[in-house]
């Protein structure tokens, strides 16, 4: 009985240990902007001030009343950060931290990273067609040439 236990326990322990060598884990979840405040102070503050992201809630809110369910669901998507996915957004009322698309949609879950200030957690290098196209038009994106809109929109 102690050796299964002991075992049992071994190898949980090799399988977190094997997870975190991969920068993967099964329990990366959404955690919101607010998060990332005390340790990326000037990123933070930039963000808040200047990209329109941080004030994407405002525009869903204006218009909520006249949309049917389905159209909120499809706003959601993009006009707020982790919806659907673990730790993310749910509505207004349960998850108001979430309802603006903030950090995390570009740079991932942000949980992991965010206990332990571990960079290899948390996405760093960012292309268009990953981690901007899902939102945003290719079009539109390639008009302005990638570059510069890599690094704005952000801080
Ligand atoms: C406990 C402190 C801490 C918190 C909280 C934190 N970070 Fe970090 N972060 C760090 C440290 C330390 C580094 C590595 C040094 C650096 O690049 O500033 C880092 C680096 C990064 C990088 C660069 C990664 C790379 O590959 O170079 C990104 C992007 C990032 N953090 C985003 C976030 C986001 C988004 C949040 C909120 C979800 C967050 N951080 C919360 C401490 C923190
Ligand atoms: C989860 C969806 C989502 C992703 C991913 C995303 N964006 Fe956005 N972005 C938005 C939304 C929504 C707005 C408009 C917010 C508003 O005005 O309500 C926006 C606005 C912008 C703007 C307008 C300027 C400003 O003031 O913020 C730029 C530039 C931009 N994004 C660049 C990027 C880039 C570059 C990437 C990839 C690195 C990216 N975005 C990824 C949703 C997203
Ligand atoms: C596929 C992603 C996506 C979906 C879905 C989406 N938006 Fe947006 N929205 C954006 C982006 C990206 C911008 C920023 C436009 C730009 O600068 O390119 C934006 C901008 C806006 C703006 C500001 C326009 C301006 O001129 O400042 C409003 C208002 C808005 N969206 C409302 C909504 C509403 C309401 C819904 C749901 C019915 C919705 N959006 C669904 C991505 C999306
Ligand atoms: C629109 C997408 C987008 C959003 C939203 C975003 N970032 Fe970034 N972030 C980037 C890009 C692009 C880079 C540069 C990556 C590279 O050099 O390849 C970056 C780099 C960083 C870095 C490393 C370089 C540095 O400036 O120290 C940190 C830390 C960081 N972001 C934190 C944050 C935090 C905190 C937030 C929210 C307050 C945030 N980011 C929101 C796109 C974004």
């Amino acid at each position: 009985m102690k050796y299964l236990i002991l075992s049992t326990s071994l190898a949980l322990a090799v399988f977190s240990v094997a997870n975190l060598v991969i920068g993967e884990s099964l329990s990366k979840e959404y955690v919101g902007s607010e998060a990332c405040k005390d340790c990326h102070v000037h990123n933070y503050e930039n963000f808040m001030r200047y990209a329109s992201k941080s004030r994407s809630d405002k525009n869903v809110l204006l218009m909520l009343d006249k949309l049917t369910p389905s159209e909120q669901k499809e706003c959601y998507e993009c006009h707020t950060t982790g919806y659907g996915k673990p730790g993310g957004f749910v509505s207004f009322e349960e998850t108001p931290e979430l309802g603006h698309a903030g950090c995390e949609v570009c740079h991932g879950p942000g949980s992991e990273h965010a206990l332990s200030g571990n960079p290899d957690l948390i996405i760093g290098r960012l292309t268009i067609e990953k981690h901007c196209s899902p939102c945003h038009e290719d079009e539109r994106v390639r008009n302005i040439n990638y570059k510069p809109l890599l690094h704005s929109g952000a801080h």
